[in-house]
């Protein structure tokens, strides 16, 4: 797309969804990490030194002897990618984007404020027109921030989007079974929850019941009208160690057939697939008829972990039908997400 890469740092790149982000960003062709940087437990040591490194793969050369920074403006680069807790972040990426940084989001805190897209780029791409109206509103004159969704949202929207698109939706009934790398390092203690299933997340329902209404929902011009959908979910923490399942009744406003449904789904193709962002799934949705499909350990790689992938469609007694998905909660689940943003904004000329 260009000569020279861009220049992009990690805000809370020692954590979970930082590491993914260090590994995802390694030999991408536009983007490339120069600046890390997290809490003043880290600033000052170089990478290798600060991070517990979780992940498979080696720390990549590149990254490994960068010196730690402070989460404060200064860093040299244009694109911050940001991976911090929620309360640091409600903070943190404002300044950013006033000192003129493009900032994606993993973090929760800015998602639902009515100038700041909530993006999925198969699902609302459109929502990048509320950037100028936050720019404007306030007063920044370069800066921005866009985020991405929970780690539960971004595969359910992502599956109800084609679904309600060709036959709309009325009601949704969503049961998560979500990973433990969902809880960041080091996350739930194991006495807690070996041997055990914990039927609480904090604040995770009420995300994938508003979030999900936003995604799907329409920019006015100063602000986002939640799409008119019921959604009542129920989130538990199980001992996987990545992908998040989620067991989801629906009902439609034309009820389809279950080919109809799966035609929906296979087919699903939007704007990252058409522009060949380098992130982007060939297929958002993948559909696995196997009757015991799909399982975490199984199919939380498909498609580089970017895909949807959905099992199970039968009829539903109550509602009129239901089915399984299955999704990779840190890569397509965030820094994957926040990457395929980035790449959105780029290829459609949001960054300088
Ligand atoms: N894990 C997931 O599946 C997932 C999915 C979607 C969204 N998210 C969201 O993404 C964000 C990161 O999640 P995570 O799972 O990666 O968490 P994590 O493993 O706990 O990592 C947190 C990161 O933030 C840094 N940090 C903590 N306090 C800080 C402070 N006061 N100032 C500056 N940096 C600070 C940490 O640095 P130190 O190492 O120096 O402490 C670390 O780099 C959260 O907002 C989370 O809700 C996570």
């Amino acid at each position: 797309m260009r000569g020279e890469k861009i220049p992009v740092g990690i805000l809370g790149a020692t954590g979970i969804v930082g590491q993914r982000l260090v590994a995802l960003l390694e030999q991408h062709p536009w983007f490339e990490v120069t600046e890390v940087a997290a809490s003043d437990r880290s600033a000052g040591l170089r990478y290798e030194e600060a991070v517990h490194w979780l992940l498979p793969s080696p720390i990549p050369e590149r990254v490994r002897r960068l010196v730690v920074k402070e989460c404060a403006p200064g860093l040299e680069c244009q694109l911050v990618f940001s991976a911090l807790p929620a309360d640091v972040a409600a903070e943190v990426e404002p300044e950013f984007a006033r000192a003129g940084y493009v900032v994606c989001s993993n973090a929760s805190a800015h998602r639902l404020e009515p100038d700041v897209p909530l993006l999925i780029p198969e699902v609302n791409p459109d929502h990048l027109q509320a950037i100028a109206h936050q720019r404007r509103r306030r007063g920044w004159a370069r800066g921005f921030i866009v985020t991405n969704p929970n780690c539960s949202t971004i595969h359910l929207t992502l599956v109800l989007k084609p679904l309600m698109d060709r036959f709309g939706l009325r009601q949704v009934m969503v049961t998560t079974l979500q990973a433990l790398s969902g809880a960041g390092y080091p996350g739930v203690t194991s006495l807690d929850i070996v041997d055990n299933v914990i039927p609480f997340i904090k604040n995770e329902e009420e995300k994938l019941e508003t979030e999900t209404r936003k995604l799907l929902g329409r920019w006015e011009g100063e602000g986002f009208a939640f799409a008119p959908l019921r959604i009542s979910a129920q989130c538990n923490r199980v001992p996987t160690l990545d992908g998040h399942m989620e067991c989801v009744s629906l009902a439609f406003e034309r009820r389809p057939t279950r080919e109809e449904i799966i035609e929906a789904l296979a087919s699903f193709a939007s704007v990252p697939q058409q522009l060949r962002l380098p992130t982007a799934p060939a297929r958002p949705i993948v559909v696995r008829e196997e009757p015991d499909r799909p399982q975490p350990r199984l199919d939380r790689e498909v498609e580089r972990g970017m895909a949807s992938v959905v099992g199970r469609i039968r009829p539903c007694a109550i509602l009129d039908y239901k089915m399984v998905i299955l999704g990779h909660n840190t890569i397509r689940g965030a820094a994957g997400a926040a990457l395929l943003n980035a790449e959105l904004l780029l290829a459609q000329g949001w960054l300088p």
